[in-house]
């Protein structure tokens, strides 16, 4: 079958160490009955992350298993039977879930490309669908490296204006171990998508080195009744990304195009900042204060 994989798969440590982390991290956030909770992964043809995955509780019958490949999902489908798979792109993939009308605890988007407008494009358009809800876990893995070179510059513009504000210093010490330039690939495509974030790695697979995270989908409310925090959602970060992509010198589409996703981002923000506040009956600037108190005290698990 032909694929494009590192000449062994993806049965090595790290990559073993990476299934076990996120995992390990969506188990958590997700808590219990799990065994009646939705999610999709793309586990590839070796299929290992199915076997991880049920370890931690969840069920063949609720597992949503994608491939572009559908050579891929239809070796799957014969040795994991009970799964439910689609051998189509993820956005089409959640496309068909939301049109079943389940809704998703958690998706591991084990992507091998790097960070470009056919990866963004992709992510936005599965943020779309409503298969995906406020305080879904997302996983999302990318190359780290082989950006477009307008893209590489986006991204250092957008790590340049987070870390010449002073606002950002707490923020920042949450990234120890990445370059400015993860910290510019982290903070574009979930800016794209509207997420928390609660676990982030980097690990070799075969030459390249690849960059993943875990957070939470656009949502104010964390699973334990407290704030989540928004660190790559929040309309300000998204505003200084924006002006810094403005003055990354992309074309006017690209710059367009960028505006388009952050500014659907920053709506949809303050619509669940006002939900909120009404259902804890605050002022919306009383909620948005206690807010920003959580965010200041937030720091990140690696
Ligand atoms: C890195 S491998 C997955 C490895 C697996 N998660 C593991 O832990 O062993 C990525 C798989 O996703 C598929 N893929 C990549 N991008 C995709 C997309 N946008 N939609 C659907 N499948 C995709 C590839 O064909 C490949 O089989």
């Amino acid at each position: 079958m032909k694929r494009s994989a590192p000449s062994g798969g993806y049965d090595f440590g790290p990559k073993r160490d990476y299934r076990r982390r996120v995992w390990g991290g969506i188990s958590e956030a997700v808590g219990p009955h799990k065994s009646d909770k939705h999610i999709l992964l793309m586990p590839s043809i070796e299929g290992d992350e199915i076997a991880v995955a049920e370890g931690k509780g969840f069920r063949r019958a609720n597992m949503h298993v994608v491939d572009a490949n559908p050579a891929i999902v239809a070796h799957l489908q014969r040795r994991y039977p009970g799964i439910n798979t689609y051998g189509v792109t993820a956005s089409r993939a959640c496309e068909r879930i939301t049109d079943s009308g389940i809704v998703l605890a958690a998706c591991n988007f084990d992507f091998t490309n790097s960070v470009g407008f056919p990866l963004l494009d992709e992510i936005h358009e599965i943020w779309e669908h409503d298969c995906i809800v406020a305080g879904t876990m997302l996983g999302l893995t990318v190359l780290r490296g082989r950006e477009p070179s307008y893209m590489a510059a986006a991204l250092d513009e957008v790590t340049h204006c987070l870390y010449n504000d002073r606002a950002m210093e707490e923020t920042r010490q949450s990234f120890r171990g990445l370059t400015k330039r993860d910290v510019g690939r982290m903070t574009m495509v979930s800016g794209v998508m509207g997420l928390t974030l609660h676990r982030y790695g980097i690990y070799l697979s075969g030459k390249q080195t690849m960059l993943w995270w875990l957070g939470r989908s656009l949502g104010l409310l964390s699973g334990d009744g407290g704030l989540s925090q928004p660190l790559l959602c929040d309309p300000t970060i998204m505003g200084l990304a924006l002006s810094a992509i403005e003055r990354a010198g992309l074309p006017p589409e690209a710059v367009a195009k960028f505006r388009g996703y952050w500014l659907e981002h920053v709506r949809a923000f303050f619509e669940a900042l006002a939900d909120e506040a009404l259902e804890r009956g605050q002022t919306l600037d009383a909620f948005y204060e206690a807010y920003q108190e959580e965010v200041r005290s937030f720091s990140c698990e690696r």
